[in-house]
């Protein structure tokens, strides 16, 4: 975290090291051309709004704070429109105000947002019917349609998607600035199908409470609660590309550190985590507060050295490990990664995210999730961070805010044959926003009795 005295990193020097998941562009000239362009256009969050996020997640690593992280897998251009990006919110909202219901305690929310637009992908090429292209790695890379054009990378989209980022992010501000999170009005959050949920009554009861107590509170002390009154958000997405991030990494005098303004808080995918690769030795120069997915293929001392190298200096909020082992592994994996940590003596702030580890493919051959299995991993991971003497500060979810067909299980009850009806990820399967509030719920009651 302290770049300025350690001469050996520099923005670019992850460039010796090995980049995976990179796209590989035809042309250099016009690459650098668009990431020089990319680097001029101002940024997408400011330094001050970074560091208010890492003392929110200290808070979070101290149990003052639980986190909320959730949107979608991938982001498209096509849906940077405003019922899209208002729906988003809302759902993200809803799960953060039954959430703060249940735990009484401050929710930090942070979306999948705002520049979400690039993709690991497990192989470089895909073909069908004989022919090759270059895989889909995101709209901020290429394009899904299967044709040598479209899916052949074009820098343009970096500075595309720099646009939409910025799109998105001012809107979803606006939004929540304008009152529409508003805690004395949470009858304003209602998304058109709250009405038909079989959870509607819980949800009313919830949202009514709080605005209730806010009501009394401020009855009786004269004060309005400013602090509770309206949300703070913030955005974040994997930390993949690594030239665009570069592109907009930069130096603050004022606060001699380089901060990553292309978002809040960069995370560092599964894949991509390896302790002598590029994109570790990127993020450890950057102030950010920053995320690392942890997978079952990590040892202990994968996990300890990804402490030591990316937060030398233990500073509260800087590093999130965000483990995603499966509900069927989590048991097995999850205290020895608790116990490497322990053994760095220096603290972190642990998520899960129960999203990743349970992928599997629908007898109609779809991928998806069962809604068991990911509320699973999550009651056993507050379970096993409570037997250890560490504990869960939030959740790391996928979710939309539409009426999809993705995951199958929750409150409604679907089943592989119900997910033709409304599957529209071209990437990971999400909770829809019914099963993402009965996860909110249930996420809260398990917190509650840990
Ligand atoms: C993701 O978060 O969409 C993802 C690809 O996760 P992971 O890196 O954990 O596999
Ligand atoms: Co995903």
């Amino acid at each position: 975290m302290t770049p300025t005295t350690d001469t050996s990193w520099t923005k670019e020097s992850w460039r010796a090291r090995p980049a995976l998941q990179q796209p590989a562009y035809p042309d250099d000239a016009h690459l650098e051309d668009a990431l020089a362009r990319l680097a001029a256009l101002p940024p997408i969050v400011v330094s001050w709004e970074v560091d208010q996020l890492r003392h929110r997640l200290a808070a979070a690593q101290r149990g003052e704070a639980f986190v909320l992280q959730g949107g979608n897998c991938a982001e498209t251009f096509a849906e940077c429109e405003s019922d899209y990006i208002a729906s988003q919110l809302k759902v993200l909202l809803q799960m953060s105000l039954v959430l703060l219901h249940g735990l009484k305690r401050p929710i930090v929310r942070i979306g999948r947002m705002a520049g979400q637009y690039a993709k690991p992908r497990s192989s470089d090429f895909e073909t069908r019917e004989g022919v090759t292209l270059p895989s889909f790695r995101g709209d901020n890379v290429n394009r899904a349609e299967f044709t040598a054009e479209a899916r052949t990378p074009d820098p343009e989209l970096l500075l595309r998607g720099h646009e939409r980022a910025a799109l998105t992010l001012n809107f979803a501000r606006a939004l929540v600035d304008g009152g529409f999170a508003d805690l004395h009005h949470p009858e304003y959050w209602d998304l058109r199908w709250v009405e038909h949920s079989p959870l509607k009554d819980e949800f009313h009861r919830i949202a009514g409470s709080i605005a209730d107590a806010l009501d009394f509170f401020e009855g009786m002390s004269g004060l309005r609660v400013h602090e509770a009154s309206h949300v703070d958000f913030f955005a974040s997405h994997e930390g993949l590309h690594l030239q665009a991030e570069t592109a907009q990494t930069r130096y603050l005098p004022h606060q001699e550190r380089w901060y990553n303004l292309a978002t809040h808080m960069p995370w560092i995918g599964l894949r991509t985590a390896h302790l002598d690769g590029a994109h570790v030795e990127y993020f450890r120069g950057i102030s950010n507060p920053i995320g690392v997915k942890i997978g079952p293929d990590m040892d202990p001392e994968w996990i300890a050295g990804l402490v030591e190298i990316l937060n030398p200096d233990d500073v509260p909020g800087r590093l999130t490990l965000i483990h995603r082992y499966g509900a069927d592994r989590v048991e097995d994996r999850l205290p020895e990664a608790i116990e490497a940590v322990k053994n760095t003596g220096k603290s972190v702030l642990w998520l899960t995210d129960p999203m990743h580890g349970n992928t599997e493919t629908s007898s109609g051959g779809l991928k998806t999730r069962k809604f068991e299995n990911i509320l699973s991993e999550v009651e056993q991971s507050f379970e096993i961070h409570a037997q250890m003497g560490s504990h869960l500060g939030g959740v790391h979810i996928e979710v939309t805010g539409e009426d999809v067909t993705e995951c199958t299980g929750g409150a409604r009850g679907l089943t592989d044959l119900d997910l033709d009806r409304a599957y529209r990820s071209t990437v990971d399967p999400r909770l829809n926003y019914e099963q993402a509030l009965e996860m909110a719920l249930l996420v809260a009651d398990k917190a509650r009795r840990t």
